[in-house]
């Protein structure tokens, strides 16, 4: 029993034998807490469960959770691959007790695995405890019988847990693995336990208070367990070896790196071997959980992660994309205890591919740069901001991969002047990841949700039906009545109305009772399961406890109703031509029209959109069933139904299937099948037609169609087709040869154009007299004047036209003015054997105040101006003249 994968089994069965439930990991981005990146600890899916908001089946439970420790209050990313012990993913596992157990059974019950279960000597193991906490150090004295000098009290923060700025936390006792004298440090507390002999493997923390804010702490309802063994320093531990690096998986991952690479994992290159695997880790995970590469937020993190990897396998001499090739064996040693990673395979692997090919194109050229940058310079010294900041926004350097990249040679970077340099372009772009903002709201819904209960949902069979008022808040906090006029969040016992969620949109319509009416204006859910109604009362009092027959629009239903099947058919077909790698982003089912938002690198081809639009036009056809069945998730999964990456689904979910594949290797086999809570047609025919109307890339590797149906799709085509009909005819001829008889007209437009501009140049430079060049040059203070203003013709022609002037002249002054808009341009030249004479840049001022302009500029045998006074064009010539006479 020394595999990673056997490890973990033990620590969760060994709990579930304890009366602990079984508990899946939640998604690395957590649903429940609007202020964390990401999944930081196994508590995290338990917040509000230990703050009381929450009420689960079960008050003991354990789980292997997925951790992601970059970015945020724990951020271990800059000492992944140096040290034996830092990742960025990994994997916690952990008991918990919800006001059940405490103190004393959470020692026993970690002390017990410990030394009986996995069989660690006894002798080798100490623990820290606050320095506050006398009660935890008698209950280590009493289970474990540990001496006195095995108990070390830490007074620091190390002993006292947060999750982040605010949540639950309390002090925390921490359990060691003396490695021996063999290994260099010092116990923990002592001024060398940075060194590696003693080895911190699991954190019990007694949940005793609820960090509110800044300022605030509470006591939790009940004290509370959390405890965090981290499995990959276990399994160092089981298996006698000093690092993590050097567990069965990660010796498997790194393997399968050096022959993708081609390199050897010793010496200077086993840390960009480690780094390479770890990351790679960390980007399999948080892809799968729906993150992608993005220049801010999570995606960000995601990028900086990819990036970092990148350079160590460029480091270890890779010249093209290679970490996708090691995906496949991550998958195959992790993929059996989190499904979701065979799940994303075909897009973690699209998009590592993506991500490597275009970094590397400025990886090289960053690299050189750097070292330039660097050259000369010795430890100690900084990298100047400005030049980390131009690695960042022009080469694609994340700060963290340029400070690793310094980090051998002991160069730090500029941060005020690189922080500077970022604000200020900051201040332009996007504003940064923000939570997804549901606090407040949590907060008014968890306690309604505790005492009404959740909403029982009807809408799926019915768009009618009576409910009773539960609960009324207005303006944020509960009432009792509310009267005409008022705007209102209503809560009735059981509901028609849809609740916003899976894109699909909240339902409208009315609710009625004795003297009342309500028009709602749209319907969310909150608190696991409680429908809010948003209301506003149109007629009498609406009170507490008061039946009301409650009405779904219909109409706008109906739609929503085709728009969403319609999203599962472009979904399935999308796949079916892009490729598997397709995976939903985000959809919006509104009663207008549709947006679906997937995964893929680059645009929709034309061709691509026709068969696209066929194969789910041909499910329409077939007028199939729409078939609904509640399913166990992992029953769902495995039939092939699609799930959202990073979805939390509860323990049974719906499954919608429709239509039968024509072509392709589904061909016989059910078209669609998608974990689905939505409202749907009863059979496909009821969407009667879609059709894409538009097609965008909306972030980096994610792409967005928008469709419509039924009557709408109808109206637009109708639309399209009245619009080629009125061209046709203004063209006069058949719709049908339109666009050739408009190919034509173009054509012919461009040569008319060419002509025209030609004629003009000729037309402006023919003479009056027409004297045989066209010049109609006069002897001013003894020299050729030709001055002229030369209709239709752009001012940007003047130069070119004067030069013709010139060499047609031979000899002489040339003032050429145009007008446009009512402003003149003026170009004045002088051949090169009279500049000695008249300066062109003096003549054309001359001209340019006479069209109300200030100055000009140029050469000595050419120069130009403008000025507002279009009208005034000849006097311009009459300047000019004067100019001469005078000079
Ligand atoms: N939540 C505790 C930790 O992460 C167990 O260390």
């Amino acid at each position: 029993m020394s595999g990673v994968n056997e490890i973990r089994s033990a620590f969760l069965e060994y709990f579930e034998k304890n009366g602990h439930e079984r508990v899946a990991s939640s998604p690395l981005v957590p649903r429940n807490d609007p202020t964390l990146m990401f999944t930081n600890a196994g508590m995290v899916q338990f917040k509000n469960v230990f703050t009381g908001l929450e009420k689960r089946p079960y008050n003991r439970a354990t789980t292997a959770q997925k951790v992601v420790r970059a970015g945020g209050k724990h951020n271990d990313l800059d000492n992944v691959g140096y040290t034996a012990r830092h990742h960025t993913f990994f994997e916690m596992l952990g008991n918990f007790s919800f006001g059940d157990y405490f103190k004393e059974q959470a020692i026993e019950l970690a002390w017990n695995l410990t030394t009986r279960e996995f069989d660690l000597p006894a002798d080798r193991l100490l623990v820290t405890v606050f320095s506050e906490d006398e009660d935890a150090a008698l209950l280590w004295k009493k289970i474990a019988g540990l001496s006195d000098d095995r108990i070390i009290r830490i007074p620091t923060s190390d002993n006292f847990w947060t999750m982040g700025e605010t949540g639950p936390c309390g002090p925390c006792s921490e359990i060691f693995f003396d490695q021996g004298e063999g290994v260099a440090g010092g116990p923990p507390g002592s001024p060398e336990e940075d060194g590696d002999r003693f080895l911190e493997f699991w954190n019990l923390v007694f949940m005793q208070f609820d960090q509110v804010d800044a300022e605030t702490r509470i006591d939790l309802p009940r004290p509370s367990i959390d405890t965090g063994m981290g499995l990959e320093r276990m399994a160092a531990i089981l298996q006698g070896v000093h690092s993590n690096y050097e567990t069965d998986l990660f010796k498997t991952l790194i393997a399968s790196v050096e022959s993708a690479i081609g390199s050897h994992a010793s010496g200077e290159s086993l840390a960009s071997h480690r780094v390479i695997a770890d990351h790679l880790r960390s980007t399999a995970f948080l892809i799968a959980d729906g993150v992608l590469p993005s220049n801010d937020g999570r995606g960000y993190v995601l990028r900086r992660i990819m990036r970092r990897a990148m350079r160590h396998a460029r480091l270890l001499g890779a010249r093209e994309p290679v970490l996708y090739k090691v995906l496949p064996t991550l998958v195959a040693e992790m993929g059996r205890a989190y499904p979701e990673l065979v799940r994303a395979e075909a897009l973690t692997s699209e998009t590592l591919k993506l991500e490597e090919k275009r970094f590397l194109q400025t990886l090289d050229r960053g690299l050189a740069l750097l070292s330039d940058a660097t050259e000369g310079m010795s430890a100690g010294e900084k990298l100047s901001g400005e030049t980390a900041f131009k690695l960042y926004d022009t080469y694609g350097f994340p700060l963290d991969l340029t400070q690793d990249a310094l980090r051998q040679r002991g160069i730090a970077v500029d941060l005020n002047a690189f922080n500077t340099a970022m604000e200020r372009q900051k201040a332009e772009a996007r504003a940064s990841w923000a939570g997804s903002g549901e606090a407040a709201a949590e907060n008014i819904w968890f306690p309604i949700r505790e005492r009404v209960g959740a909403t029982e949902f009807l809408g799926y069979e019915t768009e009618r039906a009576g409910g009773v008022v539960v609960a009324l808040v207005k303006d944020g906090t509960e009432t009792e009545t509310a009267v005409e006029g008022d705007e209102v969040s209503l809560v009735v016992n059981q509901t028609p109305f849809y609740g916003e969620s899976g894109g699909q949109l909240g339902d409208t319509g009315t609710m009625r009772g004795e003297g009342v009416e309500l028009a709602v204006t749209d319907t969310r859910k909150f608190a696991e399961g409680l429908f809010v109604h948003r209301c506003k009362v149109t007629r009498g009092t609406v009170k507490l406890g008061m039946p009301l027959d409650l009405e779904v629009d219909h109409r706008r239903r109906s739609h929503i109703r085709a728009n969403h099947s319609a999203t599962h058919l472009i979904h399935e077909a999308l796949r079916e031509v892009l490729g598997t790698h397709v995976a939903q982003k985000g959809s919006m089912v509104a009663p207008e029209r549709l947006r679906f938002d997937f995964s893929h690198p680059k645009p929709i081809e034309d061709d691509e959109l026709v068969t696209i639009e066929r194969l789910a036009n041909g499910i329409i056809l077939q007028n199939a069933p729409v078939e609904t069945r509640l399913m166990a998730v992992d029953d769902a999964i495995e039939s092939g139904a699609m799930a959202l990456f990073g979805e939390k689904y509860g323990d049974e979910v719906r499954v919608v299937s429709m239509g039968v594949a024509e072509e392709g290797e589904k061909a016989g086999k059910t078209f669609s099948i998608e974990l689905c809570g939505g409202t749907h047609v009863r059979s496909t025919g009821e969407i009667g037609l879609v059709h894409v109307v538009s097609e965008a890339g909306v972030a980096a590797g994610v792409r967005r169609v928008e469709a419509l149906t039924g009557d709408a799709a109808r109206r637009y085509l109708l639309e399209q087709d009245e619009r080629v009909r009125r061209m046709a005819s203004l063209m006069k001829v058949a719709p049908a040869e339109a666009t050739d008889r408009l190919e034509t007209l173009l054509e012919e437009r461009r040569r008319l154009e060419r002509e025209l501009a030609e004629a003009k140049k000729k037309l402006a430079l023919a003479g009056d007299g027409g004297a045989g060049e066209g010049m109609a040059a006069k002897s001013v203070a003894g020299v050729s004047y030709l001055g002229r203003v030369l209709e239709g013709v752009a001012g940007k022609e003047l130069k070119g036209l004067v030069d013709e002037a010139k060499a047609k002249l031979g000899s002489g002054v040339i003032t050429f003015v145009s007008v446009a808009d009512g402003k003149a341009s003026v170009v004045v030249g002088v051949t090169e054997d009279l500049t000695t004479r008249f300066d062109a840049v003096a003549l054309v001022r001359a001209a340019s105040a006479a069209i109300g302009g200030k100055g000009g500029g140029g050469r000595p045998d050419m120069a130009q101006a403008g000025g507002p006074e279009g009208d005034r064009a000849k006097d311009a010539l009459a300047a000019v003249e004067e100019a001469l006479q005078a000079a």
